[in-house]
């Protein structure tokens, strides 16, 4: 059966052909290709670099650039910026970040900066002797890799470990070399990928030339990074006297405040379907800063799920806890970042966010990103065990309720001044907006 939808050769059209394809689909094709075009950046060099980046490009797709002031990190304060459509996100992270502030701000610490990757193959051959060998086969990889590794050399990173891993209980024959790399300020993924990759030509090359071994025992299958970045792992906590809480919230005590607090963490550290959740909350945070400075934010996603669920539960990313009068609330995740190379400088508004925030080492954004996590977390867990998230969340969503009612500016306002202090919803804004409207008719 023939597919009329199926496009032939379609990225090789012009982009005008491809957009008027596109907008065929829709109702109105003319208005489709207007607003697409509308979207176009007006500046051609940098629509260039925004086509340049994918394939098949017929516009763009604008998402909120916002500012989080007053994030201060072991003593340095920061504006971060957060590139997100959720109205809520920026303002509990501004609101935590304004909270701990005068708390002594966020501490942060990068435990480890290891990157990995991984070379699959099969290997039909007497395992033990390639085992012994292995010194010998590192050494020829190492250098095999010269060329792609020295630049990363000089700038002080490269291979640190390679370890040859036989996993026949997965599949016969299954053995990887398991790569640790530093990759200093960069992300590292085409560096990571390459050096795998010249490993798996090198380690042909070395049964080839070498006396006792037959190049095809040899078979490899996949060479990748991993995105499970268990040894790239940041931390950061705030913590506080009970005393300094008291102003926490109208509505309760710092030891309840803090005991409520505690308990919903430790709810998420146990029970898979609020661990999802209250690690959104975490992302919500964490990818608007990734989004921000042009890093990868399905590598973090991944890698933090994953994390998340070393232990072999799906748990909590971050933890609370209160001790001799004391609370803190801390997070551990993997944040494997660049603030160097890929989009982080091709992307105009990237290396801007990286200026924003005093151009960052990765380490640096490794902990500018955790803090904006937790700042979010900690926002959320606290609306969600004192007001209720609905109250903030609704009242930040009554722009999107007013625009998607088509509100003029003086009804818009009218209805903001309304529901200060009341509970908004969808139909109460809808039900007010008409009992405007029909007193105006009146
Ligand atoms: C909404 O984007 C995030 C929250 O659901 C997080 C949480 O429940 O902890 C509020």
């Amino acid at each position: 059966m023939k597919n009329k939808n199926i496009q032939k050769g379609f990225s090789k059209l012009p982009v005008s052909e491809k957009r008027k394809i596109a907008a065929s689909l829709c109702d109105d094709a003319a208005a489709a290709i207007n607003q697409m075009e509308s979207f176009l950046h007006p500046v051609p060099e940098v629509q260039q670099v925004l086509e340049g980046l994918s394939e098949n490009t017929i516009s763009n797709y604008p998402l909120p650039y916002n500012v989080a002031p007053n994030f201060i990190i072991n003593g340095t304060t920061y504006m971060v910026p957060m590139v997100i459509e959720e109205s809520s996100v920026v303002a509990a992270a501004s609101s935590a970040a304004r909270f701990w502030a005068s708390r002594g701000g966020f501490h942060a610490h990068v435990k480890n900066n290891k990157k990995a990757g991984q070379l699959h193959f099969l290997y039909r051959g007497d395992i033990n002797k390639l085992r012994t060998a292995m010194p010998g086969i590192e050494e020829f990889l190492r250098r095999y890799a010269k060329p792609v590794t020295q630049n990363m050399e000089k700038r002080g990173g490269g291979i640190l470990t390679i370890t040859l891993k036989h996993r026949p209980e997965v599949w016969d024959h299954y053995c990887q070399l398991h790569v640790e790399f530093d990759t200093k300020d960069a992300m590292g993924a085409n560096f990571i990928n390459s050096c795998l990759e010249e490993f798996s030509e090198g380690m042909k090359s070395y049964l080839r030339a070498t006396a006792g071994f037959n190049e095809n025992d040899y078979e490899p299958l996949m060479a990748i990074l991993s995105n499970y970045n268990d040894q790239c792992i940041v931390h950061v906590n705030v913590s506080s006297p009970l005393e300094l809480l008291e102003e926490a919230t109208k509505e309760l005590s710092a030891e309840d405040f803090v005991r409520r607090f505690i308990m919903a963490v430790h709810i998420a550290g146990s029970d898979v379907s609020r661990a999802t959740t209250h690690n959104k909350g975490i992302m919500n945070g964490v990818d608007a800063v990734i989004l921000a400075t042009g890093n990868d934010f399905r590598a973090i996603e991944a890698g933090a799920h994953a994390y998340a669920a070393r232990s072999g539960q799906y748990r909590s990313l971050s933890t609370a806890t209160v001790e001799d009068g004391i609370f803190t609330f801390s997070l551990d995740m993997p944040m494997a970042l660049g603030t160097t190379g890929g989009l982080t400088r091709l992307h105009p508004m990237a290396s801007r966010s990286l200026q924003i925030l005093g151009n960052p080492s990765a380490e640096d954004l490794m902990m500018i990103a955790g803090a904006a996590g937790l700042a979010n977390n900690f926002a959320a867990v606290k609306s969600l065990t004192t007001t209720g998230i609905q109250a903030g969340h609704m009242r930040m969503h009554l722009s999107n309720i007013t625009m998607q009612l088509k509100a003029t500016q003086e009804e818009t306002q009218k209805i903001k001044d309304h529901f200060a202090g009341q509970k908004v919803s969808y139909q109460a804004v809808a039900a007010y907006l008409d009992q405007l409207r029909n007193n105006q008719d009146s």
